[in-house]
């Protein structure tokens, strides 16, 4: 039968936004044309500074030149080459590329689509690797929405509070999370007087024995969890941990990685070298496209057949990740995230010596974030996510778009592009000012 039901012409109005189900939560209500670096631009015309980068995907900025000739000379050519079936170019290349971008090694990449997926592939990686059962993850971490990284995730109840019961064999202990640390706040540095060591021992006493830890899964900075940076010798030590019980550790860069954080991935920052290392996100400017780079060897420990997936490295996201890492290595946008994300944090942590319901300002590189308390309530870190709210609204109706993270949603996280201008922050951080002003924090 010949379907005879009318195309819609370009012109005609958009279907009512009902269309879309209300379990994509919102963060604006814009309608988007087009995007460029850091602006996107709703089809009334109205400019936003994206500094959400799409909850930190487009590192590159909105339709990077570079890798929209690259997307379209790729489909132009071929959609879709499915990995089982054929080889091609631009998966060669970045299978190839991505075993260099760690030093130590030797490394080997596997590719899929999302991150969650990807971080599927670690725990499966891990488990076949070490044939040991269990997954430990750390309080705060965000790890994805599927089964298994659904059991992973601890960053807030809505992402798995309906969906019980879910796979077993993971258990959570603390990260160190300075501002809200039991003995009091502090800067994450080496005085850090957070528990975490003594809190994983007692769950390798507890919960689970050591020898049937397959893998410890960490992202070396909390991403929906707040945006929480660790104290320095935190990753180092749970090397040494890992190392000493035979746990792989599993990093998940998902938002760390890509640059984001001043170093190609955030792991850099300690010198720590992790098993796996789990990456999403900004590897491909907004193709969906992910995978784990991990020891040679582990990889080989899976058999043909064990893991795989009809679309993972696909060829045209292949495409665009290779430019977008020639992006990021010829135009510094590693060190730009370093010194853009330094300007930011010292705009922020002026907003809050400024602002007694700003309780803490804090970021590494382009991940930095504001956390909105109630001062004269309890010890006076009392989350306040309506005055959170309030911020980002304000700073959506001044045209900055920004994200709430954290447990009680009472983080404001900001994410620019790591193309951002100097220009572009002084205007962010002029914007937060004003919104945390009017929000009466
Ligand atoms: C650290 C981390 N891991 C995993 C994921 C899941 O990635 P995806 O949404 O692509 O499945 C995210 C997404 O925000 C993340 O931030």
């Amino acid at each position: 039968m010949v379907d005879t039901a009318p195309v819609p012409s370009p012109a005609a109005p958009l279907p009512d936004r009902s269309v879309v189900p209300a379990v994509w939560s919102r963060v604006t209500n814009v309608t988007v044309d087009h995007g460029a670096g850091s602006w996107l631009v709703a089809t009334d015309g109205t400019r936003y500074l994206d500094y959400s980068s799409g909850i930190g995907v487009t590192n590159t900025g909105h339709a990077h030149p570079r890798v929209v000739a690259a997307v379209q000379a790729q489909a132009a050519k071929l959609l879709h080459g499915q990995q089982n079936v054929v080889y091609h170019e631009a998966g060669l290349r970045l299978y190839d590329r991505l075993r260099t971008l760690l030093p130590g090694g030797p490394w080997q990449a596997f590719l899929s689509n999302s991150g969650a997926e990807a971080v599927e592939a670690a725990v499966k990686l891990a488990r076949a690797a070490t044939k040991r059962p269990v997954v430990l993850v750390f309080r705060g971490g965000y790890h994805g929405r599927t089964a298994q990284t659904m059991a992973l995730t601890t960053a807030k109840n809505v992402y798995r509070g309906d969906f019980e019961p879910l796979p077993g064999s993971v258990y959570s202990t603390a990260f160190p999370y300075c501002y809200r640390a039991p003995g009091g706040p502090h800067l994450p540095d080496a005085g850090c007087t957070c528990d975490w060591e003594a809190q994983l021992d007692l769950t390798l006493h507890t919960l689970t024995y050591p020898e049937h830890v397959a893998a410890i899964l960490v992202e070396p900075v909390l991403g929906e969890g707040g945006y929480v940076v660790p104290p320095p010798g935190f990753l180092p030590r749970l090397r040494e941990i890992t190392r000493a019980h035979g746990i792989l550790l599993v990093a998940d860069e998902v938002q760390t990685g890509m640059g984001r954080t001043g170093e190609m991935f955030a792991v850099r920052h300690w010198d720590v070298e992790p098993d796996i290392l789990v990456f999403a996100k900004g590897i491909a400017s907004g193709l969906p496209l992910s995978g784990i780079i991990a020891r040679r060897e582990l990889v080989e420990a899976w058999r043909p057949g064990a893991h795989g997936g009809t679309y993972g490295g696909n060829v045209v996201a292949c495409a665009a990740a290779n430019a977008t890492l020639d992006v990021i290595e010829e135009e510094g946008l590693v060190a730009n995230a370093r010194a853009r994300g330094a300007q930011l944090l010292a705009g922020l942590r002026e907003i809050q010596a400024r602002h007694p319901g700003v309780g803490d300002a804090r970021g590494l590189g382009c991940m930095v974030a504001l956390e909105l308390v109630r001062p004269g309530e309890g010890d006076g870190r009392a989350p306040d996510p309506a005055r959170a709210g309030r911020v980002i609204a304000g700073a959506l109706d001044r045209r900055l778009i920004v994200l709430s993270a954290g447990a009680y949603a009472n983080v404001v996280r900001i994410i620019p592009p790591l193309v951002t201008t100097a220009e572009e922050v002084d205007t962010a951080i002029g914007v937060l000012e004003e919104s945390v002003a009017a929000a009466g924090a």
